[in-house]
């Protein structure tokens, strides 16, 4: 009987007008919320690249040049090297808090220290990284902040 009685104003003309006017109104709130989403994320993705960017020109060019491909036997490369690739997990730390010992990139020895830039957040980091991967390992698996963050809990002593 109750139930009966709460049923009985859906029937109504007018509220089936109502309930569809408010079903279309919730599906083009629905749309508008969707499109607004695509567009802030489109946005993030864009402002980070660009934070990667610019990070990367103002931190890292001036020795690995702009185009990545380092500077003879003083600076490595960041295009195409392979200790990029065979250490990509050390990286966030190595750009913390640098590295000093000798390594191989490409064949070429390198003893040259680097030093870390301890005042970047996991976030500037982690842009600076996507971006590198962006320009030139676009068909490797991407770093993702959650993988900056777990590397950087275990970073080394000494690099
Ligand atoms: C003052 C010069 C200088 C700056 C600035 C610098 N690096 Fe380096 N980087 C070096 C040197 C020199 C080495 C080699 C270190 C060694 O032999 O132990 C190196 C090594 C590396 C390596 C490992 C080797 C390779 O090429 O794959 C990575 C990765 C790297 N740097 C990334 C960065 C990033 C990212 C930045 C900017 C946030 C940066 N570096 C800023 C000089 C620099």
């Amino acid at each position: 009987m109750h139930r009966a009685l709460y049923l009985v104003p859906l029937c109504n003309k007018s509220t089936k007008i109502l309930l569809f006017h408010t079903f279309t109104n919730y599906q083009m709130i629905q749309r508008i919320l969707y499109f607004s989403f695509m567009i802030i994320l489109l946005g993030c993705t864009s402002q980070n690249y660009d934070q990667g960017k610019t990070l990367y020109d103002s931190q890292c060019a001036s020795c690995h040049r702009s185009d990545g491909e380092g500077l003879a036997k003083l600076y490595p490369p960041i295009k195409g090297s392979d200790y990029w690739r065979e250490h990509l997990e050390d990286v966030p730390c190595i750009i913390r808090n640098g590295i000093s010992d000798t390594i191989t990139v490409n064949g070429v020895t390198f003893t040259t220290p680097m030093q870390g830039i301890p005042d970047l957040t996991e976030y500037e980091i982690a842009n600076i990284i996507s971006y590198i991967q962006h320009e030139w390992y676009p068909e490797d698996s991407k770093m993702d902040i959650s993988q900056v963050k777990k590397s950087l809990g275990n970073c080394k002593e000494v690099y």
